[in-house]
């Protein structure tokens, strides 16, 4: 049994202007200790496929489908059983830490809280385990650092003690969700080293949801391609970056800076994202498709299983996408 499960999870959005269809029909697994990258555009529906999950959308939103983590769809949890699954079983981080952390306590007391909550430790040893979880993550002089405030460390280190929280309960499943946008290059792949490095250290699953394909070659096993709302194709991340099979994806990748590459090459895929309230019958990405056909306005292609474990949802066939 996959530790995560997603079936057919739609979500909507009722607003003054009709409905918005953020999450159309997405269904995916992930394995226990696996990764898995989401990726796409802004406004793709990424995060609200998390937050979705998680019973985390706006008041005016709406999740349908199944979501089974662990055998429990968490959709049909009462929110104090899917409160217990948040804060226990399944870790968030964010792109700006201070989403997660309070700017008024120090490091020390809001770690120590979480364990004092959930897990029902003494202050005393609740720090402790905060200060190993701090080391970690590496952050230099834990022991000594842990009684600052957030506000007295910077955002690569920030980011550091924010994943130390979302791991503090050794969660099962770790989502990131663009943990790396506001960092620097360097401060990037420092960060994407560590979740690799507590992945093999803790077992953790980890879903990375990013607009940054450069991020993801080195970091996830599985990476899944999303375009309004939908999926476009999944399988394993090489096989993805070597042999895209959907149109939209080609001109992700082509968007990716690469040193092999001259970045006078990069090419940024023409015209604008979908308007998520009036999607078409079809393949959302059928008006800035180079290889669109008559079928595409009118029929949606469904995600079809080709290859090696992988999946596409294309009316073309894989050898025109080149
Ligand atoms: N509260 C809301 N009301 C209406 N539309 C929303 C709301 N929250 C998000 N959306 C829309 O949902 C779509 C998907 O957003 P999101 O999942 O955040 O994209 P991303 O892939 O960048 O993470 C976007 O078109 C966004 O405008
Ligand atoms: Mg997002």
């Amino acid at each position: 049994m996959p530790l995560l499960d997603i079936e057919n999870l739609n979500v909507t959005f009722k607003t003054g202007d009709g409905d918005v269809n953020a999450v159309n029909g997405v269904s995916f697994t992930v394995d226990k200790g696996e990764s898995l990258a989401i990726v796409g555009e802004s406004g793709s529906g990424k995060s609200q496929t998390a937050f979705a999950m998680m019973g985390l959308l706006a008041r005016n939103g709406r999740a349908t489908g199944t979501v089974r983590f662990d055998g429990t769809d968490l959709l049909s949890l009462s929110p104090r059983a899917l409160n217990k699954v948040r804060s226990r079983e399944v870790g968030m981080i964010f792109q700006d830490p201070m989403t997660s952390l309070n700017p008024y306590l120090k490091v020390s007391d809001q770690m120590a809280e979480v364990l004092q909550l959930h897990e029902g430790l003494s202050k005393k040893a609740a720090i402790n385990e905060a200060v190993k979880m701090l080391d970690a993550v590496r952050i230099p002089d834990a022991r000594a650092r842990v009684t600052m405030y957030p506000h007295e460390f910077s955002g690569g280190m920030r980011q550091r003690i924010m994943i130390a929280m979302a791991l503090l309960c050794r969660p099962r499943l770790l989502i990131a969700d663009e943990p790396t946008t506001a960092l620097d290059v360097t401060v990037q792949a420092q960060i994407m080293a560590l979740l690799a490095e507590i992945r093999r250290e803790f077992g953790t699953a980890i879903i990375l949801i990013t607009h940054d394909l450069g991020i993801v070659a080195d970091a996830c096993d599985r990476t899944l391609v999303m375009y309004g709302g939908q999926i476009m194709e999944e399988g394993a991340t090489t096989d993805v970056f070597a042999s895209p099979s959907h149109p939209y994806t080609h001109g992700l990748l082509a968007a990716v800076p690469r040193l092999d590459r001259d970045d006078d090459t990069l090419q940024t895929i023409a015209g604008e994202p979908p308007d998520m309230s009036h999607l078409p019958e079809g393949c959302p990405f059928t008006p800035r498709c180079p290889i669109a056909r008559p079928e595409c306005m009118g029929t949606k292609p469904g995600l079809v299983g080709f290859g090696d474990d992988r999946r596409r949802s294309c009316h073309a066939p894989v050898e025109e996408v080149v």
